[in-house]
């Protein structure tokens, strides 16, 4: 889609071209780490929904390209994942795929190493889902994106690491702030100055990276996963008690897409059609969301037929 003339004026726009940034939001991860000093003392990095790659760009600026020595630049790891290829960037190796999947967390440890020295310092996410068009649906597809990208960021940093992702939804974020502080010593909310004064976005800013005693990190999508038998998966008492309240914010555990919710069937009928005939929509993706999806049209006794096998 092409940028409007409101785009063009955009001081951070016109700025980003001049810079040579692939998109304005390079200057909010610049913002947070004038704020946060994330980058201070960072060699290993992950970016996570990556694509088309400013932030990516702005590791490697602020963590490869100042390297003098081979010794220096090997030292330096930096790894990009998104749905989406992008073009090269010095210094960043990229892996394309889903931040939901237990396969993508594998890559990125064998990728470091598993040793606790060897693991990344800072997973920042700048995750977006494709919209639906439904505001609450597209909200909660966000908040579900997070939790997929604080799991991910509970198996691949070190003690102490730091991890950044963007939210939606500012106004209620007392939930949000106590599932970051299970694994974070530090919490913060912050609206960098280049994100719009329009848009409901802001970032969480976490530090001291610690995993609860007997904890046992775990990939958790709530669309897909029934989290009480994920949980159940690891063995581990504790995952039993802490992944639903990470992945739902109860201790119930969520068994469906849209539970937390009260949407109409015609709104679900709606949506699945509009994300399974987007052609730019993963199929891999896709596919994992229908799990869910299909569920709630069986609970609903919404019969099957509205869907995309009809296309
Ligand atoms: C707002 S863009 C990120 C912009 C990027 N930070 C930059 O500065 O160029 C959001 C990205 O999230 C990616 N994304 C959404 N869901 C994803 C998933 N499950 N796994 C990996 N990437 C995902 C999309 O493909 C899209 O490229």
């Amino acid at each position: 889609m092409g940028k409007t003339s409101k785009d063009k004026r955009d001081v951070y726009y016109r700025q980003a071209k001049e810079e040579g940034w692939r998109a304005r939001s390079a200057f909010k991860l610049l913002h947070i780490h004038e704020q946060f000093s994330i980058f201070d003392g960072v060699q290993r990095a992950v970016d996570l929904c990556a694509a088309p790659g400013s932030w990516s760009q702005v590791l490697s600026r602020k963590l490869f390209e100042p390297c003098q020595t081979d010794d220096e630049k090997l030292a330096v790891k930096i790894i990009a994942v998104d749905l989406q290829a992008m073009a090269p960037i010095p210094g960043v190796l990229q892996i394309q795929g889903d931040i939901t999947q237990e396969s993508t967390a594998e890559a990125i440890i064998a990728h470091f190493g598993s040793g606790d020295d060897q693991k990344a310092q800072l997973v920042v996410c700048d995750g977006a889902p494709d919209v639906t068009g439904f505001h609450e649906m597209d909200e909660y597809m966000q908040n579900q994106l997070i939790v997929s990208a604080l799991s991910l960021a509970t198996c691949v940093l070190e003690p102490g690491g730091k991890f950044v992702a963007k939210i939606f939804n500012v106004t209620e974020n007392d939930l949000l702030e106590t599932q970051m502080r299970t694994f974070f010593k530090h919490f913060h909310i912050y609206k960098p100055p280049s994100s719009r004064p329009s848009s409901y976005e802001a970032f969480v800013v976490c530090s001291d990276f610690r995993l609860p005693a007997g904890y046992i990190p775990q990939i958790i999508n709530p669309v897909r996963d029934n989290i009480r038998e994920i949980a159940m998966k690891t063995g581990s008492e504790v995952n039993q008690r802490l992944v639903p309240y990470i992945a739902c914010g109860d201790l119930n555990g969520c068994r469906s897409v849209v539970n937390k919710l009260e949407f109409t069937d015609k709104q679900i009928e709606l949506a699945y059609d509009g994300l399974m005939n987007d052609p730019d929509f993963p199929d891999a993706v896709k596919a994992s969301l229908e799990i869910g999806f299909i569920a709630e049209f069986n609970k609903r006794n919404i019969p099957f037929v509205c869907t995309h096998s009809l296309w």
